[in-house]
């Protein structure tokens, strides 16, 4: 095993009751998950299992309300800089150009200026928005913005990377395109993630394991390694083996879209 990155050791999180008579809301139970170094796990799981909760105290934006997580060993006690998060939405600063959103997290750090300059157009160049730089977040299409939002991440060298379903907004072909600019930065960068994702080829074409939650309370049924699926580094290659088409039948299995009628019939 690679050295941990990220760790979630039995972690559960209770949110408190809304309204007279009304029970706590267990988002996720009792969920450990261990990342090593360079790994890519995918999470997947019916909506409203905890799997954007689990995110959360992975950042630190929430903790949990019994285990614990670590970033490197080092327990997390709040927001912390060694974690970077993507979203479905870009959350790029209106504002500001791509250059500058791509600059502003290297900005706050301190970083001088022309050091933040050129990592921030470099990652833009390998985000393929070279040329773009002095465009505002409106003036760009949804998949660029997405790209420059990954150019963000990814300029403060995040230890771990958090993604919460950051292609989910982009139509189908914008959105294979981002998964190959993705799967290969991230490569390079020799980059730890977790990515959730509601799409199931996606899971299979871009990470190293996928790890399965049930309905809430959430916790971890299933993780299945994909050892025997070479070209991780590129999705578009991995996504024609026919070993995924198996992967996706065991996962929709796990997640009971067999279970109607319909499906049955087929
Ligand atoms: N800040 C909060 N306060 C109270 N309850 C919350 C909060 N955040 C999430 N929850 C509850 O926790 C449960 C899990 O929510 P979460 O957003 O983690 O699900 P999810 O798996 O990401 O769903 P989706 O796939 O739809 O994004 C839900 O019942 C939700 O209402
Ligand atoms: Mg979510």
């Amino acid at each position: 095993m690679p050295d941990l990155r990220i760790e979630f050791r039995n972690v559960t999180k209770r949110f408190p009751p809304r309204g007279a008579g009304a029970q706590p809301v267990v988002a996720v139970q009792n969920v450990s998950v261990s990342i090593g170094d360079g790994e890519i796990v995918a999470l997947i799981g019916p909506s409203g299992c905890g799997k954007s909760t689990l995110l959360n105290m992975g950042s630190g934006l929430y903790l949990p309300s019994d285990g614990e997580v670590r970033i490197d060993g080092q327990l997390v006690s709040g927001p912390n800089p060694q974690v970077a998060f993507m979203l479905q939405k870009d959350l790029l600063l209106p504002w500001r150009t791509i250059q500058q959103n791509a600059e502003f997290g290297l900005e706050v750090r301190g970083m001088p200026a022309r050091e933040r300059r050129e990592r921030a157009k470099a990652l833009l160049a390998k985000c393929h928005l070279a040329g773009f730089e002095n465009h505002y977040p409106h003036q760009l299409s949804g998949g660029m913005r997405q790209r420059a939002a990954l150019a963000r991440t990814l300029a403060v060298d995040p230890v771990v990377l958090l993604m919460d379903e950051p292609f989910s907004a982009l139509d189908a072909q914008t959105k294979m395109v981002l998964q190959q600019d993705l799967a290969r930065t991230l490569a390079a960068e020799k980059k730890t993630a977790l990515l959730i994702t509601h799409d199931l080829v996606e899971s299979i074409t871009l990470a190293d394991r996928v790890l399965v939650m049930s309905q809430r309370p959430g916790t971890i049924i299933e993780e299945i390694r994909l050892d025997d699926l070479p070209d991780r580094d590129n999705p578009m290659v991995r996504r024609s083996r026919p070993r995924v088409h198996e992967y996706a039948a065991r996962l929709m299995e796990l997640l009971h879209i067999y279970d109607t009628a319909d499906a049955r019939a087929v």
